[in-house]
């Protein structure tokens, strides 16, 4: 909690036409030049390894088809709460839009004062300009509402909602939480030992009963080695298996947002029924290169059927950042299920991520020769916070 001071404003001397990633910088302008360009090569690239010919559209149709037929039943059901109480059920697609100039719009909240991530804390680490903090998403077809949270409180009042996942589910957590928080008093109610603690944490919002946890889980099932231990080289994944901590709480969610992808680039040992079945990136393994795809539709079916086998009535939200070429359909009738495709929106912001202000003062004794950057996840506050309106939207329209 804390008093939110609204952020100083940046001297623009004109409206950008679109978000620039140096502007404002007071940086040599070869620096600014070199992170625009890393943040920027490394958006494109993640578009290009994920996408194949035919884009964006290509690679989500199978998902969104998948969707459609859940969607209709979820509508019917009312499932995320009861009544419609005159909430409109038009269905906008959020994915699809521009970012506009909008000054102001996106300085939310102090993440110094919700306990960020250190490394996600842009403004305390001393980013000097704070123009990506003035652009809204307009989606092509609809308003996109700013963050209400009373709003997002009421709609989930008395529930329990989790992030699963990898860092971008914990960034969106984060978010949501200093959304919420910047407006409402809550609570620390539950986080593991020093080392580990941003792997779980659970706060509590007393005025409406709302649990909100986040949980380490960057393969959705089972994992070791890396993902635990930063210096074993590579990951150890369980696709038939669940863990490690979530599953044992699914019984009590309400809302899940499932968020994972980029780990399942990196080298990987995955294993099946107790046997190795394949490594990606590890060729030193001998055995059979599986690629990420295969494991990643594995891992999200598993999840999927874990939340949708014990009968309870949730909505299941998919952020989806890396390729889901989902197949088949798995049952969950139970479970409303939502995509929240937020691949497009956050490629076109490079300007959003830490970059080098993940660390403190990265520049305080010049231009260091190496640098390490963070090209993924976004500032706090910082173009998250969207992805949470949309949240909201989606949360809203089941009622
Ligand atoms: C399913 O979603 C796609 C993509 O949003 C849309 O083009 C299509 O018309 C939808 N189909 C049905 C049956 O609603
Ligand atoms: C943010 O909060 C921290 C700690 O609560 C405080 O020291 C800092 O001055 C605040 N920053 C702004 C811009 O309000
Ligand atoms: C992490 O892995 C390294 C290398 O395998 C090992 O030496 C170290 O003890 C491990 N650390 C922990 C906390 O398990
Ligand atoms: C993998 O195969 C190469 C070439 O046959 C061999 O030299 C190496 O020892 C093998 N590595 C393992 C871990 O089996």
């Amino acid at each position: 909690m804390g008093a939110f001071q609204p952020l100083q404003q940046h001297q623009h001397g004109q409206k950008p036409s679109t978000p620039n990633p140096a502007a404002g910088y007071f940086l040599p302008r070869t620096v600014v030049t070199w992170l625009a360009v890393a943040c920027l090569s490394l958006a494109l690239l993640h578009l290009l390894c994920c996408s194949p010919p035919g884009g964006h559209q290509a690679v989500f149709a199978p998902l969104f088809q998948y969707f459609n037929g859940t969607y209709s039943s979820y509508i019917s059901s009312g499932v995320a709460g009861a009544g419609g109480g005159g909430v409109e059920r038009s269905s906008c697609d959020y994915s699809e839009g521009r970012w506009v100039w909008a000054p102001g719009h996106a300085r939310r909240y102090n993440g110094t004062a919700c306990n960020v991530k250190p490394e996600q804390d842009c403004i305390r680490n001393g980013r000097p300009e704070t123009g990506y903090l003035d652009w809204r998403w307009q989606p092509a077809g609809c308003g996109l509402p700013a963050f209400d949270a009373a709003a997002f409180l009421a709609a989930v009042r008395g529930k329990h909602v989790a992030f699963v996942g990898d860092s971008m589910a914990r960034n969106q957590a984060e978010s949501l939480l200093c959304l919420l928080g910047a407006a409402f008093p809550y609570d620390l109610v539950g986080q593991d030992a020093e080392h580990y603690k941003r792997q779980f944490t659970r706060w509590a919002f007393p005025s409406h009963g709302v649990t909100l946890s986040t949980y380490w889980a960057p393969f959705l099932v089972r994992s070791g080695g890396k993902p635990f231990n930063y210096s074993m080289p590579y990951n150890l994944v369980y696709l038939d298996e669940l863990g490690n901590r979530w599953d044992a709480d699914a019984g009590t969610m309400d809302v899940v947002v499932l968020t994972a992808g980029h780990w399942f680039w990196n080298p990987t040992v995955y294993h099946r029924g107790g046997q190795v079945v394949g490594v990606h990136a590890h060729p030193e393994l001998n055995n059979t290169e599986i690629g990420f795809t295969s494991p990643y539709r594995e891992a999200f079916r598993k999840a999927l059927e874990r939340l949708s086998s014990d009968g309870r009535r949730r909505t299941v939200v998919l952020g989806t950042f890396a390729p889901p070429h989902f197949e088949g359909k798995p049952i969950f009738d139970p479970t409303a299920l939502e995509v929240q495709d937020v691949t497009k929106l956050a490629t076109m912001r490079p300007d959003g991520h830490p970059g080098p202000y993940m660390h403190r003062d990265p520049f305080a004794h010049g231009v260091p020769e190496r640098m390490q950057t963070d090209c993924l996840h976004s500032c706090l506050p910082g173009p998250v916070d969207t992805f949470n309106e949309i949240l909201l939207q989606i949360l809203s329209r089941g009622r």
